[in-house]
């Protein structure tokens, strides 16, 4: 097949998806597919700005590789270096989607996470990896997710909504109470995300997400209520959920540096838990995954709190596949290779 990777994009998560769509193109490549790495906002990779339309193979043996640094990517300045220049997809790359079997979708976060791009590929009659543009739209809204979950009956930490300039410490101790978990509604990878205990923590973290409140989502903060317990996460591939894992940070939460910097985190893979709970993660996270409209693969968080209930967190449309990404290891354990992983998604795109 020949297959065109995306990734970076102007998210706030570009350069973790510079990591998973390297690592993504190489395990193609490794498969015998014909490849090109293109990150969206800059470019075709791998010299083949000359030549637009290359598709390398195997036998060029060329490896892609992107180390994540541990602080978010500034994007403004990114975007005054390029002229102001804004649109994440250029004449060029449509182009490159026209020509090529399968678009592998490698983004993460906003445009290329949200819908966005997957309804522009659709109306152009292009293949594409993962989710549809409805499923997109849903999963990367955490008040829209939370809303369906509690449709369906499954739990999610109680939570308001609103600007950040109405939210007050006595609307907090209303609805949820502290401690709680202030997040812009529409991010990835943690970014924004920070606890607060009282009124003044609240404030600056209310500050903090607004900060980082994405330019293609919601403009509003979520505020839920902070659920103590261990965390898991289930990948769903095929309609199928893969072996349960827990992410134990070795410090603090686990962050956007406890995520992405290699030995900040233990990944436990399968998790240690009773069968029951096991069964009731992979099933919980199957009916996440359905009830959201998700395709193909995703990545379902949860929280199990001390008296033994999960708490879904959010679903993951385009669960990261950096070397340190959760997803990988689950597919692993369960006796996926990652070039098998990867196979299988850009097949199944088809
Ligand atoms: N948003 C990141 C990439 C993840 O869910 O893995
Ligand atoms: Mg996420």
């Amino acid at each position: 097949m020949k297959i065109l990777v995306l990734a970076g994009g102007l998210s706030p998560e570009r350069d973790v998806s510079l990591s998973s769509g390297s690592l993504i193109a190489n395990a193609l490549m490794v498969s015998g597919h014909a490849v090109a790495l293109a990150d969206v906002y800059e470019g075709i990779k791998a010299g083949a700005e000359e030549l637009p339309g290359l598709f390398l193979t195997k036998e060029d043996n060329h490896r892609y590789e992107y180390l994540i640094p541990d602080t978010v990517p500034d994007l403004e300045a990114l975007v005054s270096k390029n002229n102001g220049r804004k649109e994440l997809i250029g004449a060029n790359i449509l182009s490159l989607c026209k020509i090529a079997d399968v678009v592998f979708i490698a983004l993460h976060g906003s445009m290329g996470e949200n819908g966005q791009l997957q309804a522009v590929l659709d109306c152009h009659g292009i293949s594409y990896t993962g989710t549809g543009y409805t499923g997109c739209l849903l999963a990367m809204d955490k008040d829209i997710t939370k809303r369906l979950l509690c449709h369906e009956g499954i739990l999610t930490a109680p939570w308001i909504t609103d600007d950040a300039a109405n939210i007050t410490p006595e609307k907090i101790i209303a609805a949820i109470g502290f401690p709680c978990v202030v997040k812009p509604i529409s991010n990835g990878s943690s970014i924004g995300i920070s606890f607060a205990r009282n009124a003044e923590e609240l404030s600056s973290a209310l500050t903090l997400a607004t900060e980082k409140l994405s330019s293609f989502g919601s403009k509003k903060v979520l505020v839920e209520k902070l659920i103590k317990g261990r965390e898991f996460s289930v990948g769903i591939l095929e309609e199928k959920a893969l072996p349960v894992i827990e992410i134990i940070p070795k410090e603090g939460f686990y962050d956007y540096k406890n995520k992405y910097q290699q030995g900040l985190t233990t990944e436990c893979c399968p998790a240690v838990l009773s069968e029951e709970l096991t069964k009731k993660a992979q099933s919980l996270a199957l009916s996440v995954h359905k009830t959201l409209h998700l395709g193909t693969y995703s990545r379902v968080d949860f929280i199990l709190s001390g008296d033994g209930e999960f708490f879904c967190l959010e679903a993951n449309t385009l669960p990261g596949m950096t070397p340190v990404s959760l997803l990988p290891q689950e597919a692993k354990a369960d006796g996926i290779s990652y070039e098998e992983l990867c196979e299988s998604i850009a097949k199944l795109a088809l």
